[in-house]
């Protein structure tokens, strides 16, 4: 006997073909990626859901986009626009020119799009423009500083978007306080840890560890790319100020994003940088081979948002390089601490986890794995 509920009623209206829904899921940059694949295996439960994947190409290299797609089994785009990189306004422009014709082509019912790259924005834009429905995954985060490029693609995402689906309640609240009304809005869950939980498993068998020769939760794994701290060398000497005092306890790994080795490209940051004996440069590394780092280290140091959020799940103590986060709730419940930038700041809070002096990070409310399904659900509900 099926289960009778609900999401059985639905697959079954849409197995008659009841339900006819086009939607169009646009990713462009990497955590884009991990977000989408979860959501693309959900959809294939309903086969009158027609879902098309728009690659924008703002993440070409094959380490940031090809490897991630072939790990995560998410299918090839049907259509990539090849825009690459360029300056904010630039990129955006070129995404929006080469979105249009392909929604007009295609006539999606309802253009999908997740996270906060110029690329949701731009392909969020076209889609309301021309009068199709929007979908924005990971509504509602709002770290309160406008001079973030996300925090501006987060605020125009949200403000034209016709379904809203949050991570967690903040995000909630904070859409409420904007004013979009509450019918839009649904607490879902969160669907970079729906890929975390279904890949943990295999991400386990990772050889990583023996290939950079590092012991299990003897080590810290560092990452940094947001041009705050990245771009300025200030900002950057400081944290090496940090990275230089944390590597003499613990070996750091440090999986250098495109954009951090393009700005330490030929200063005096990078001299100094390799004369640090216990820290390792590596490239982006593939995904299962990164939860497999992550899941096994002392500690994270990042300026990333989903780390933030993965790290809350595998319970491993993350310290993030920023003076705010759009994720509260790793903060106050998950094992999220935020130093800045500061070495006095850095370091003391460091020492403090590295002492236990940490409570236990809790699970997030749904974060269980299922959130695409939530989503997909409503969507059959709603559209
Ligand atoms: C983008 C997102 C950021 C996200 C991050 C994840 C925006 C505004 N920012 O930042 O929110 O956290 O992706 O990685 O959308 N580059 C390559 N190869 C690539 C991609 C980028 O070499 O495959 C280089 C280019 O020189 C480019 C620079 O990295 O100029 C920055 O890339 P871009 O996509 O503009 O922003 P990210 O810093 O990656």
């Amino acid at each position: 006997m099926p289960p009778i509920g609900i999401w059985y009623i639905l697959n079954r209206i849409a197995r008659d073909e009841v339900v006819h829904m086009r939607i169009m899921n646009v990713v462009g940059a990497r955590p884009n990626f991990i977000k989408i694949a979860s959501l693309m295996r959900a959809y294939s439960d309903f086969p009158a859901i027609e879902p098309i994947l728009v690659h924008t190409g703002q993440h070409y290299d094959a380490r940031m986009s090809k490897v991630l797609f072939s790990q995560l089994g998410i299918p090839k785009p049907d259509i990539n626009l090849g825009v690459g990189s360029a300056s904010h306004a630039v990129q955006t422009a070129e995404i929006m020119k080469a979105f249009e014709p392909v929604v007009l082509k295609w006539s999606p019912h309802v253009v999908l799009v997740v996270g906060d790259v110029n690329s949701t924005v731009a392909c969020g834009l076209v889609a309301v423009k021309l009068g199709v429905r929007l979908v924005h995954v990971e509504a509602g985060l709002r770290s309160f500083d406008r001079s973030m490029p996300e925090e501006i693609n987060r605020l125009l995402t949200d403000a034209i978007s016709d379904l809203l689906f949050c991570t967690e309640k903040a995000a909630v609240e904070n859409l409420r306080s904007e004013g979009v009304s509450a019918e839009k809005i649904y607490l879902v869950g969160n669907t970079m840890i729906d890929t975390l939980l279904k890949n943990k498993a295999k991400a386990d068998s990772s050889r990583i560890l023996e290939e950079l020769a590092l012991a299990s939760g003897d080590y810290a794994v560092l990452t940094l790319h947001r041009p705050a701290n990245v771009d300025n060398p200030a900002v950057f000497g400081r944290i090496l100020d940090a990275l230089e005092v944390i590597q003499r306890d613990l070996p750091i790994v440090f999986p250098l994003h495109p954009r951090t080795k393009a700005k330490l490209a030929n200063s005096h940051l990078a001299t100094r940088l390799n004369g640090f004996r216990n820290t390792r440069l590596t490239p982006p590394l593939a995904y299962l081979d990164f939860v497999k780092l992550m899941s096994e280290a002392r500690i994270v140091l990042t300026d990333s948002g989903g780390i933030q959020e993965e790290t809350t799940i595998l319970k491993v103590p993350c310290l993030t390089l920023r003076d705010n986060t759009e994720r509260p709730v790793t903060v106050e419940i998950g094992s999220n601490h935020i130093v800045g930038t500061q070495p006095d700041i850095i370091l003391a809070v460091y020492r403090k986890v590295m002492s236990g002096q940490c409570r236990e990070p809790q699970t997030p409310p749904l974060w269980d794995g299922l959130a695409a399904q939530r989503i997909v659900k409503i969507l059959l509900e709603k559209l």
